[in-house]
This record gives structure tokens, C-alpha cells and sequence, in this order.
């Protein structure tokens, strides 16, 4: 089975989690966008999604399923996401799409967040796929220098400027050991809007596309 087969799976796997009456927010990246194809194609008509990028909104308009505002629908009781690294404890790294920031916001307003994705991004410990870190632009050198003393090698992401306007730093070269601490200590540089680190909020389950099938992490 092809990766994109994979993708496919594990995104038609939510499905079962879906209520026709309810709002729910959804991530970015190609294995949400399998996600929301699904939905269309088993004709499964949401009351509308919280998107958590502007590439994800106008994927949602084009298959008609309404959009919404987090600040006019408070907490939702779902997020559908993928990640680009995740663990057996259901902590992940995401923003490789670099939407990591409102990724972060619709997750922690959700009651329950589901991660979908394929079994290449399954790992003992975080830190081989880079961390991507978003940061307020006047700040990024400075940001970068307290990166390169306090844990890896950073790399600004060439040509990258998030939904809301910042740029993308990447570490690369990361074992990490504390996902929780470290989440928190890259939080605590002024000039860092929010890092790819999932892990004071992961996922609640975890739905992995395998050769076998798809496997389900509680
Ligand atoms: C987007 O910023 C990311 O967090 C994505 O959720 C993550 O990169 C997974 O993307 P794919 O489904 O394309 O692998």
C-alpha cells in the first residue's frame, strides 16, 4: 500500500467519530486534506469546521462544508489533525505545513483531539523530524541565537511566512528526552509565538494507517 493509500485510511478511519450535527476543527496537511475529501465523498454534511489554516478554509469551501470562527463557536468537542512525528504517548510534532500556531489554538480548544497519520511518522523519541518554531519576524535573529545556545541547530525555513504574518525556524539535530520542558522552555524566548511540540496538550488518540490495517492509540 502506497503512503498516500495509508493517508487515505487512516483519514477514513475518523470518520466513525463524526456527527452529522456537530462543528469540529480541522488541521492541515495532505492526510487532513484524504480527511476532508472523505467526508465529502461519503456525503457526510458537518455543521461546519473550524479550520486551522487559510489552505484548509478554502479546501472546506470548495467541498461546500461550511466555515467558521473560532472566537463565534467557543470550544469545539472535536479536532481531526495529522502530525509529522508522534510517540506511544501521543505526544507529536507538528507544523511541518507551518500552520503550527492555529493548530495549536483549535486543539486546545477541542474536547478531544484525534491525529491521524500514517505509520512512517511513528517514533521513539521526537526530534528527528526538525521542530518547527513560529517567531515574530524583528525577533528572529535573536530567537535563533537563544535556539543554537539552549538546544539544536537552527534554520530559518527559506521563503516561509505563516497565516499570521511570522516567519518558521526549524531545529534540526534534536533527541528529545523531556518533550513537556522543552515545549515550555522555546515558549519562554520572547519573539516565539509557539513551537511544533504537542506534548502539554498531545493527542487523545492517535489513528495510524499500518500495513496491517489501522492500528488505534489510546
Ligand atoms: C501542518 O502545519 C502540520 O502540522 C501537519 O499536520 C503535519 O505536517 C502533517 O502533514 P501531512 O499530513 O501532510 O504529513
Amino acid at each position: 500500500m502506497s503512503r498516500e493509500q495509508q493517508k487515505r485510511q487512516a483519514a477514513e478511519a475518523a470518520l466513525e467519530f463524526i456527527d452529522e450535527s456537530l462543528t469540529i476543527g480541522v488541521g492541515t496537511g495532505s492526510t487532513v486534506n484524504h480527511f476532508i475529501d472523505a467526508l465529502a465523498e461519503h456525503r457526510i454534511h458537518i455543521q461546519g469546521a473550524v479550520a486551522s489554516s487559510e489552505a484548509t478554509a478554502e479546501r472546506l469551501r470548495k467541498r461546500n462544508i461550511p466555515v467558521r470562527e473560532l472566537n463565534d463557536t467557543g470550544d469545539l468537542p472535536l479536532y481531526i489533525d495529522g502530525a509529522d512525528e508522534f510517540t506511544h504517548h501521543k505526544q507529536l510534532i507538528k507544523g511541518g505545513g507551518g500552520a503550527l500556531t492555529r493548530e495549536k489554538i483549535v486543539a486546545a480548544a477541542s474536547e478531544r483531539f484525534i491525529c491521524i497519520a500514517d505509520d512512517s511518522k511513528r517514533v521513539r523519541m521526537l526530534g528527528t523530524f526538525p521542530l518547527p518554531v513560529e517567531v515574530i519576524p524583528m525577533a528572529r535573529s535573536f530567537v535563533g541565537r537563544q535556539l543554537a545556545r539552549l538546544v539544536g541547530e537552527p534554520r530559518l525555513r527559506s521563503g516561509a511566512t505563516t497565516d499570521n504574518g511570522n516567519v518558521i525556524i526549524d531545529v534540526h539535530g534534536l533527541e528529545i528526552m523531556e518533550p513537556i520542558a522543552l515545549e515550555r522552555r522555546i515558549n519562554d524566548i520572547p519573539g516565539v509565538v509557539c513551537n511544533g511540540l504537542f506534548a502539554l496538550r498531545g493527542a487523545d488518540q492517535i489513528l495510524v494507517a499500518t500495513a496491517d490495517g489501522v492500528e488505534r492509540i489510546d
